[in-house]
């Protein structure tokens, strides 16, 4: 037996001695020992012991799934899926939305202006969610998030002349689209013109609601009253309400701000706020120099509430639900109808977050009324124990030292200082939180920690150090209740390169060996169970360490994944197959489901990648692969688009 085959799954059983020996220190084993003993809570049957009885049902009806070929790795400029399926694209960047007739089109150069981008999608894509209009099952909108844009691509004439004509557009492409969405035979396309169609970007009006509205830390010269931001901006991963709105998150907001004179603030620092920002919008919206208008970066890194459904409805930014760099939104009901969202701040060496919302939601309720439950709750955040018990710490202004004399006045100044308030209660430092993904037929949950090459030490729930790689944790609430204040937690997977020579690098995916690499992957990032109970995997590994020829000593480390893909994982096996290869550059996004499970959508997000986001396009002494999907050969540049993903026999996708 090689060293790799001692790797396995700690979920398996007991014998994870490898990734003991991984451990540096006798606490450390301790620790790691201790956290491997919760893992007979799970099992791999699918059903914990204090799980409701309905729970069995989708474990029992995963026996055989996934049910496709896994495909080998790819490092071509194109999407390979498995034998029986095909793609399509339904979106890019560029194309109409379909919010107006006689609709500005698609310039190859990238010559659309301000006014055009607003009226196309924005610049790489990313969360989105599915909303079925109707029964029938062939109309649907979909909700979209642009997350950030490369200004080397977004122009025609690059860099050159840095306008205030260049930022309105560069905050055009940033955002949300909105569309509606029609299928036939199988397959579904744009509606445009739509009544539903609009873009929200990062200009558009919305409102403050929830404890930091209307607080003097959100007051600047054009909102003294601290009621309404424009825009939002870095929109990460989302959440959809059972009410049938959609979250949209804001993540890197700290990027578009620049505090040209001065020091920037410890607050600021702790969220990222420096001197310079590379988007240089300050340059020509004042609104973003911290040092002009220090109160402005408050209003952002939120979770901002989208009707689809009405496109006059004003967004909304939720403040209860905590100001950080914001992952994804993965929204349930507490046993008595409580609302609860999981989040996740996306930075190595923050925090897992839960919200529990004060009053209960009723099926029936209108959007605008259920959506006020978002405001009034409990923010907490996670503890997580090295003897496998995990405990959600509420972060309530008054409590457990969230007082004045600690820089805390009030409930808002909490929320606007999330990270802050969870310092103080002591809460686990992960290894980066991307999305949060709750299973459909039992009470458990799924979150990705996407990599921490820079952790220093390891502890219970990041296991490795440094972790370059990244891993999955997963957790059941105590009583099978998400508003409970506890939770037994393991570690889902390891992600890793097989036949890495540093065994932290290695990775346990079950199967995997040095001469069978066909599940290995790295970075998890997006990730979704669907309405089966099938959990998907999206990867993130940054396109640096994959072609910078400066990190060429370290590209054997990362090549062996290929490109950015997309992977399925039996929860109660733990078998994981990879479904789905991007082309070059790219990083898989987004991901939803037709309520037929025989379409998948998911985004691919900035083919092509430059290395530096003001590159300009097809600059030849440019170290990175360029990419021209999905246009091809003379299409002119790459697009972030979403897919539709279907069997060709129009099967459920994945069985
Ligand atoms: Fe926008 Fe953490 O990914
Ligand atoms: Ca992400
Ligand atoms: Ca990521
Ligand atoms: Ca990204």
């Amino acid at each position: 037996m090689s060293a790799d085959d001692e790797i396995v799954n700690p979920s398996h059983g007991p014998r994870f001695t490898d990734l003991l020996a991984l451990a540096a220190s006798r606490r450390q084993l301790l620790k790691l020992g201790a956290a491997g003993a919760a893992l007979a809570l799970f099992g791999r049957s699918g059903a914990a012991a204090d799980a409701p009885a309905a729970a069995a049902a989708p474990a029992a009806a995963l026996a055989g799934l996934p049910g496709f070929t896994a495909i080998a790795t790819s490092t071509e400029d194109t999407v390979r899926v498995p034998p029986g399926y095909e793609w399509a694209v339904l979106t890019r960047w560029g194309d109409p939305v379909g919010a107006q007739a006689g609709q500005p089109r698609w310039r190859s150069d990238a010559g659309n202006d301000a006014a055009e981008q607003a009226l196309q999608f924005g610049m790489h894509h990313d969360g989105m969610a599915l909303f079925p209009l109707g029964t029938d099952g062939t109309r649907a909108l979909l909700a979209l998030n642009h997350e950030y844009v490369d200004h080397g691509l977004l122009f025609a004439d690059g860099m050159d002349g840095w306008s205030a004509a260049k930022v309105a557009k560069s905050m055009a492409a940033h955002g949300v689209s909105v569309v509606e969405l029609v299928q036939a035979d199988g397959r579904w396309s744009v509606v445009s013109p739509s009544q539903y169609a609009r873009r929200i970007t990062a200009a558009t009006p919305m409102r403050l609601a929830g404890p930091a509205a209307g607080h003097a830390l959100l007051a600047t010269a054009a909102d003294p009253q601290a009621q309404t931001v424009l825009g939002t901006f870095n929109n990460c991963a989302c959440g959809q309400t059972p009410w049938g709105t959609y979250l949209s998150c804001e993540e890197n907001f700290n990027g578009y701000f620049a505090r040209t004179a001065g020091e920037p603030t410890a607050l600021e620092k702790r969220y990222g706020i420096r001197e310079k920002s590379d988007y240089r919008w300050h340059e020509h919206e004042p609104r973003f120099d911290s040092a002009l208008h220090p109160n402005e970066a408050h209003r952002f890194g939120w979770v901002v509430e989208i009707d689809p459904h009405d496109p006059a409805a004003v967004p909304v930014k939720r403040t209860a639900l905590g100001r950080f760099k914001h992952e994804n939104a993965a929204v349930t009901l507490a046993a008595d109808g409580r609302v609860v969202v999981y989040l996740g701040d996306d930075q190595a060496n923050e925090y897992l977050y839960r919200y529990v919302s004060k009053g209960r939601y009723a099926p029936g309720m209108a959007r605008a009324a259920a959506g006020a439950l978002l405001d009034d709750g409990t923010l907490s955040v996670a503890h997580f124990g090295a003897d496998g018990h995990g405990e959600w710490r509420a972060l309530v202004h008054g409590r457990d030292g969230l007082d004045a004399g600690n820089g805390f006045a009030d409930q808002a100044e909490v929320l606007v200082k999330t990270r802050l308030a969870a310092d103080v209660r002591g809460a686990t430092k992960l290894d980066r939180t991307e999305w949060v993904a709750i299973h459909p037929g039992r009470a458990e949950v799924a979150v990705t920690l996407t990599n921490n090459s820079g952790r220093k030490s390891a502890d219970a729930a990041d296991p490795r150090a440094p972790n370059p790689h990244g891993h999955i944790l997963r957790w059941r609430p105590d009583g099978a209740d998400h508003a409970a204040d506890g939770f037994a937690w393991e570690v889902f997977v390891l992600a890793g390169d097989p036949q890495a020579e540093d065994a932290s690098a290695r990775g346990n995916q079950p199967g995997l060996n040095a001469a069978n690499t066909d599940a290995a992957f790295s970075s998890p990032d997006g990730l979704a169970f669907d309405a089966r109970g099938l959990l998907w995997i999206e990867t993130d590994v940054s396109t640096g360490k994959l072609w910078h020829p400066q990190l060429a000593p370290k590209q054997g480390a990362y090549q062996v994944f290929g490109n950015n893909q997309l992977l399925v994982a039996n929860p109660d096996t733990g078998e994981i197959r990879r479904f789905l290869t991007g082309p070059v550059g790219c990083e898989l996004t987004g991901i939803a489901f037709s309520p037929d499970l025989r379409t998948l959508f998911v985004n691919i997000q900035h083919p092509g990648e430059p290395l530096d986001a003001n590159t300009e396009f097809n600059d030849p002494t440019a170290p990175q692969r360029w990419s021209q999907w999905p246009d091809g050969p003379g299409g002119g540049r790459p697009r972030s688009a979403t897919l539709a993903i279907r069997r060709t026999d129009g099967g459920p996708v994945g069985s």
